[in-house]
């Protein structure tokens, strides 16, 4: 993934809402049915250690994030963290975008998204996508697969 893809992706989180093609095109063929989720609830249990120790004080209880509007900046022009949940925006990246967030924190450390690398091993930093993949409904979960199917397309 490209720096600069990524700085794009990420600048959108506060601006007028996503709109990524991949949205659209997963909602415009619907009526596939519900996917199967794959998720082992071992590693599900352990991203959610990882989560309630290092992200839940930000983020929220099971990823609900904060009370008020986490598309507005605050006072020093940052965005709040947003909910992980399917609620907000975290469900329209693909899985390497998410461990790119969390390994790098905000873009060009403008924000105040933590850098994780050398703080959470691999293991944990995957762990802890498992965890937060499970916090979505199905039906989410299902435009998120189509989503990140057509970006492991070449
Ligand atoms: C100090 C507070 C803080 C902590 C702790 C924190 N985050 Fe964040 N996180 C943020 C903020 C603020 C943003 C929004 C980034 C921005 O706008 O620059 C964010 C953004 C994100 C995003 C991108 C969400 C999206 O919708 O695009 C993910 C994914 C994420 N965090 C995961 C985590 C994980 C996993 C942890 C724990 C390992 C964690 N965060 C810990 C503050 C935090």
């Amino acid at each position: 993934m490209k720096w600069k893809i990524f700085a794009t992706l990420i600048m959108g989180l506060g601006l007028a809402g996503c709109d990524m093609p991949a949205e659209e095109t997963a909602r415009s063929s619907g009526s596939e049915a519900v996917l199967e989720r794959n998720l082992d609830p071992v590693q599900v249990a352990r991203g959610k250690a990882v989560y309630d120790k290092a992200c839940l004080e930000c983020h929220g209880a099971g990823g609900r994030g904060q009370p008020g509007d986490w598309r507005i900046r605050d006072a020093d022009g940052h965005f709040p963290p947003p909910p992980l949940d399917d609620s907000a925006h975290a469900w329209h990246h693909p899985t390497a975008v998410l461990l790119q967030v969390i390994r790098e924190g905000s873009p060009q450390g403008q924000g105040k998204m933590p850098a994780w690398e050398g703080r959470l091993t691999e293991q944990e930093m995957q762990d802890v996508v498992v965890y937060i993949k499970s916090l979505w409904s199905d039906e989410v979960y299902s435009l998120w697969s189509k989503m990140e199917r057509q970006s492991l397309e070449p």
